[in-house]
């Protein structure tokens, strides 16, 4: 173990292998690492011979237990329970509800850095009245509270079950997915390898992702080059599915609707430049105020937003703009 990464030996492959490490370690005993050390890894490169080079621990891996979330009694119990019920081979309805509710995404997992809030369960079904389609793809989809929510919305208003895709990077919140929505095709991965999984096109992309400013890895979407996470994963969303539906931060929206007495569009912030930058402009869908949620999430309490971006309508105004005699022929 040293104190450094060092500079990579064998240029890009390395660089992005290590790239594709978890930054969360899921080894448990990772956890127990102290702050500040490295962790030696090896790394086997196909059609190369195996490396050796040492890696920083990321933040998110360092002070382990003391950084986890500290559940109150209540909690740990619930969560326990929780952990029971995971332990049958089929669950009820009732028996998922009382995981999603109750599974503490911070118990396991050092979740503040890496963004791991899993929606509440009600502000999940309010999420679904702007949720339509067939094929649904979930970035980030935690234990799948909202892919959940949406799959018996969808079934409910048309009458057949929808295909839905989650991706999540967390092995453990994926195996406990699996048992919430055995119905959904689960696969563990980083968003930001959107292209290399070959993912296809959906009918829309759903996503609670990390907010602000959580560890990447230098990886960005396609065109948003900022500093937050929400919006790289909207950006990447532009490339997967026709329409987007998300919970983001107030501050990273381009309006206020949750929580104020008027509703109001911004003409600046981080929204508004997302918008400006990319083409993909942010509505409030059917209009529901989130903040009456804001007390059930686990360990935080976020101001967010529902919104919705048209993405094939985006597409098509940047046509029209590049081609403009095509448009005019359509
Ligand atoms: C805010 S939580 C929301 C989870 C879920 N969508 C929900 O609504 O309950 C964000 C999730 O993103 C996952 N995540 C973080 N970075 C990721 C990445 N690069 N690729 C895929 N998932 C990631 C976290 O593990 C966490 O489960």
């Amino acid at each position: 173990m040293g104190a450094k990464a060092p500079a990579y030996a064998q240029g890009d492959l390395l660089t992005q292998a290590f790239a594709r490490l978890p930054s969360f370690a899921p080894l448990p005993s990772c956890s127990r690492f102290p702050a500040g050390l490295s962790l030696s890894v090896e790394v086997t490169l196909t059609n190369a011979p195996p490396v050796s080079a040492t890696r920083e621990i990321e933040t998110d891996l360092t002070g382990g237990i003391d950084k986890m979330a500290k559940l109150t009694k209540a909690q740990s119990k619930a969560h326990f329970q929780a952990e029971e019920i995971l332990k049958k081979d089929v669950l009820s309805e009732e028996d998922k509800e009382f995981v999603f509710a109750n599974w503490h995404e911070g118990a396991e997992f050092e979740n503040g850095s890496t963004g791991a809030f899993f929606t509440p369960e009600g502000l999940a079904w309010d999420f679904t009245f702007d949720v339509s389609g067939h094929k649904i793809i979930d970035l980030c989809a935690g234990i799948g509270m909202l892919a959940y929510a949406t799959y018996h919305r969808l079934m409910h208003r048309n009458g057949k079950a929808p295909e839905i895709t989650c991706i999540e990077r967390n092995p453990r919140y994926v195996e406990v997915g699996k048992k919430l929505l055995p119905e959904a095709t689960w696969i563990c991965a980083d968003v930001f390898d959107w292209q290399e999984l070959n993912l296809g096109k959906f009918d829309r992309a759903i996503s609670n992702p990390p907010f602000g400013k959580v560890k990447r890895f230098g990886r960005t979407g396609p065109s948003y080059k900022g500093a937050l996470f929400e919006l790289h994963v909207m950006d990447i969303a532009s490339e997967l599915a026709n329409e987007g539906t998300f919970i983001i931060p107030q501050n990273s929206a381009s309006f206020k609707y949750s929580g104020v007495q008027c509703h109001s569009r911004d003409k600046k912030g981080a929204g508004v430049e997302f918008q400006n930058t990319t083409g993909f402009y942010m509505s409030e869908g059917c209009g529901i105020d989130t903040s009456c949620y804001r007390d059930m999430w686990k360990g935080v309490n976020p101001l967010c937003e529902i919104v919705t971006i048209d993405y094939a309508q985006a597409r098509q105004q940047r046509e029209a703009q590049e081609f403009p005699l095509f448009a005019l022929a359509a």
